[in-house]
């Protein structure tokens, strides 16, 4: 078992990463829940295969825990799903000593963290996180939110789980597409932080694609310090934790295009994001092209799209940016690369890259 430490004064939390990790949940949340009841919210994907082992950890530690399933998928992070965790943490009569655990990926994660956030005006949750996704990057820093039809996680809160526990054994049963996606937060973390983790993928390929445990266990520890670190820094998004949104302007926009439907996935759309942001960074003379070429390289390896076959036109593009939270006074920023492992937040790029940057 590897622990991490996030330190944030009286907000610091351990991330316990591992295989059967799950099984030791009871014993943390016993730790942190005073009242010793809990909600454990997840989805209808996650229940059948991870619910029974959480749930047994849980009672054998003495929590009493409920189950409460929101559907699989990203439209779950709705006002409506939100409405119904709510609904029931009430009934349960939970109180501040009582706590959350959020079963699954980055929905459930987001959506509970958000209910957890703004129930008693803040009750303690624990993130258990079963993507690859989730362990490397959303149930790690606090952010929480669910999406508005204006636009994705508009409504939202920074709440700090009081613990994760990220079971590498859960990574087995994602399906392909959804275990390359979370991949692309993978290289994300690599490319604007660390040369040496982006290496070591471009090394390990073939065991990475295969799931090998240990690799696995390595990559998602080295990803869960990466992110603490920047979080330590800067929790609230005022200057250093906006290199993580590295890919996430046209990002956003072309999964906002594809409706955040299961035709491009979160982690897709971010490739498409990092390999433009990458064009872009070379088109300004910012980076050189190898080191661009290396990131679309590694993408592709895993199998994951870095470019757009016929991308939206000038007009749609602005539209889409103007709606995202990385826009200011009227103009997007963008997060561009120096080289392998190092990034530069809030920089203004012309239109007339954004398009070009997305066809490749
Ligand atoms: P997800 O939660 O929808 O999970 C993907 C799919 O895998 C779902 O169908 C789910 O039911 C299924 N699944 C989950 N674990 C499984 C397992 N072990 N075995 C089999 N199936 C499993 O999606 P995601 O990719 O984990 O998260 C995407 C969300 O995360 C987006 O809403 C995004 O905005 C959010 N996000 C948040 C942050 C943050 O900092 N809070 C960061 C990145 C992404
Ligand atoms: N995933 C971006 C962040 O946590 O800041």
């Amino acid at each position: 078992m590897k622990n991490v430490r996030v330190h944030l004064g009286e907000r610091s939390y351990t991330i316990r990463i591992g295989a059967d990790a799950l099984g030791d949940i009871g014993k943390v949340c016993q730790r942190h829940f005073r009242g010793a009841r809990a909600i454990v919210v997840t989805d209808t994907n996650v229940a059948p295969l991870y619910a029974g082992k959480t749930l047994a950890s849980l009672t054998a530690a003495g929590v009493q825990a409920s189950l409460f399933r929101i559907p699989a998928g990203e439209a779950s992070k709705s006002m409506r799903q939100l409405s119904r965790i709510l609904d029931k943490m009430a009934s349960l009569r939970l109180d501040r000593g009582c706590g959350a655990v959020a079963l699954g990926g980055g929905v459930v994660g987001d959506i509970t963290g958000f209910a957890a956030a703004v129930f008693l005006r803040g009750v303690p949750y624990v993130q258990a996180p079963t993507t690859l996704l989730a362990q490397v990057d959303s149930a790690v820093g606090g952010k929480t939110a669910i999406d508005h039809r204006l636009g994705k996680n508009l409504v939202g809160a920074f709440h700090q789980p009081i613990a994760v526990v990220s079971d590498t054994s859960s990574l087995k049963t994602l399906p392909e597409r959804e275990f390359r996606a979370g991949l692309a937060e993978v290289v994300k973390h690599a490319a604007i932080a660390d040369p040496r983790l982006f290496s070591f993928l471009e090394k390990n390929e073939a065991l990475i694609l295969e799931r090998d445990e240990g690799v696995m266990g390595r990559i998602v520890a080295s990803n869960c310090r990466i992110k603490a670190r920047v979080v330590e820094h800067d929790e609230r998004e005022a200057g250093l934790r906006q290199i993580l949104n590295f890919g996430h302007t046209l990002g956003h926009a072309v999964e906002a295009l594809a409706g955040y439907s299961s035709e491009l996935l979160h982690g897709e759309a971010i490739a498409v994001g990092m390999s433009a942001a990458g064009r872009i960074s070379c088109a300004m003379g910012r980076c050189a092209p190898g080191d661009v070429e290396r990131l679309t390289a590694l993408l592709d390896r895993f199998g994951l799209p870095t470019n757009m076959e016929e991308p939206p036109g000038l007009a749609v593009l602005k539209r889409l940016l103007a709606s995202d939270k990385k826009t200011r006074r009227g103009s997007p920023r963008f997060v561009l690369m120096r080289r392998i492992g190092e990034v530069e937040p809030g920089i203004e790029v012309s239109p007339r890259l954004w398009r070009g940057a997305l066809a490749g």
